[in-house]
């Protein structure tokens, strides 16, 4: 392969059909050849992949990267280096940021400090003006910028008549909502979960119909309107049984859930640690087995990290007052690995992590110059766009909060161990992260 400048050696591919023992020679930004062995040309970089599952790159639906406005706990730039490390190839910015990205100004904003960074960066943009909930921001502009998915996540929208108007625009400008499920009334004052765990602490609790309550009102929303929604990390069994009705029902909704309410329950809070304080909050064994089973099954669409990072000075205080949220793209693959392997394919694990999510967030197609984004989510063929994710099955994560890239530290892993390890990264041809370390 005389033209490759890149070229993945000894791994499997990772289709849609299935693991392939294949080499991957890449030219550029684009894949030019798989075969079972190609040498490659001097001058070509080389990785090692043997042992390795080569699949898509990694795409991300719910990243909060902080700028503008919180830059002491993360930026764009920091985001995607972990993002990088975490094997995404893009990621989605959450608009949750000072100021909202509720304006193409904004928007714009954030993409060009995306450009340079080690992962792809698209936007979601905000369904409210500064998402107070009271009037529409204006998404036909928005959408004329390439932003896809818009949400006021960190909060709801209370007011169902403007969900519902939101809905007739999105479905008017081909866009998705996409719903953070929180009723504020029920939930008000709430730390953690409402359950054994809260009365024995003595926190206030969330309950779960705090979800529900919003899941089953935006269902009868697509039911009225027609237009998808998306639900943003879902955590109780109840959600995904509501779910799981209107997708039988032929609604067009899509869901996601995170590592941590796919591994951790309300129980982990009984040492007061805010680390574990994360909205939606860590449920019971309950909604965490229907959380996997929701994956397993179909109902749930994507693993979606909720990255949320928080600088210390905000996050080591009481925990009812400390803010909700955890990081969460550097041991995204390893935690879904070391659940659902068992149970799913390599192939469903990244459909879950990168085919489908970039089907959501509509990365897939076409390389989008106006939003900067390239073709996400494979499949690796000759021609796709060389967004690739090397994952070492056999290898190990070990979580240092003090290694991660991020400018925060609130992992609540600090000090476990989960089965498989991230090795390379390859974002449109780039080798941007090489046996685990960031190249630039
Ligand atoms: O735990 C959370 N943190 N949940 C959210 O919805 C928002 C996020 C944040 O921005 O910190």
């Amino acid at each position: 392969m005389a033209d490759a400048t890149l070229v993945i050696r000894g791994g499997s591919v990772v289709g849609p059909e299935g693991v392939r023992r294949l080499d991957v020679a890449i030219n550029g930004s684009a894949i030019v050849e798989l075969a079972d062995s190609i040498d490659p040309p001097s001058g070509a970089t080389v990785l090692n992949a043997s042992g390795c599952l080569v699949g898509p790159g990694l795409v991300d639906l719910h990243t909060h990267l902080r700028q503008p406005g919180r830059e002491e706990a993360e930026t764009v730039e920091s985001g995607a280096r972990a993002a990088a490390l975490g094997g995404y190839t893009a990621v989605v910015a959450m608009p949750n940021t000072d100021p909202a990205i509720d304006s193409a100004g904004v928007a714009r904003d954030v993409l060009a400090l995306g450009r340079d960074a080690l992962a792809d960066v698209a936007v979601a943009g905000a369904i409210t003006v500064g998402r107070a909930g009271t009037a529409l921001a204006p998404m036909g502009e928005l959408a004329a910028l390439g932003v896809q998915l818009f949400t006021d996540d960190g909060a709801g929208v209370q007011d169902g008549a403007l969900m519902r108007r939101a809905l007739d625009y999105a479905k008017g400008l081909g866009v998705t909502l996409a719903q953070h499920c929180e009723d504020e009334c029920l939930a008000a004052g709430g730390a953690m979960h409402e359950g054994c765990w809260s009365s024995r602490l003595g926190l206030p609790g969330i309950p779960a119909a705090a979800e529900e309550l919003m899941v089953a009102r935006d269902i009868q929303l697509v039911r009225l309107t027609g237009a998808p929604v998306h639900f943003l990390h879902l955590s109780t069994a109840g959600s995904v049984e509501l779910v799981r009705r209107a997708k039988a029902e032929g609604l067009p909704v899509t869901a996601e859930a995170a590592p941590h309410h796919m591994l951790l329950t309300h129980a982990e809070v009984a040492g007061y640690d805010p680390v574990f304080k994360v909205n939606p909050p860590l449920r019971t064994d309950d909604d965490v087995a229907a959380v996997v089973a929701g994956l397993c099954d179909g109902t749930i669409d994507a693993i979606a990290t909720d990255h949320a990072p928080h600088a210390p000075e905000c996050k080591d205080v009481p925990f009812d007052q400390a803010p909700p949220g955890m990081l969460g793209l550097q041991t995204a693959l390893p935690i879904a690995w070391e659940v659902l392997s068992p149970a799913l394919s390599p192939e469903r694990i990244f459909a879950l992590m990168s085919v489908q999510p970039a089907t959501i967030a509509r990365l897939r197609v076409t390389d989008n110059r106006v939003a900067g984004h390239s073709a996400q989510g494979g499949p690796l063929e000759v021609g796709a766009t060389a967004n690739v994710c090397v994952f070492d099955p056999t290898s190990s994560t070990v979580v240092d909060p003090a290694r991660l890239a991020s400018r925060s530290r609130n992992t609540p892993y600090a000090g476990r161990t989960f089965t498989g390890a991230v090795r390379h990264t390859v974002r449109r041809g780039e080798p941007v992260v090489i046996d685990a370390v960031a190249q630039r």
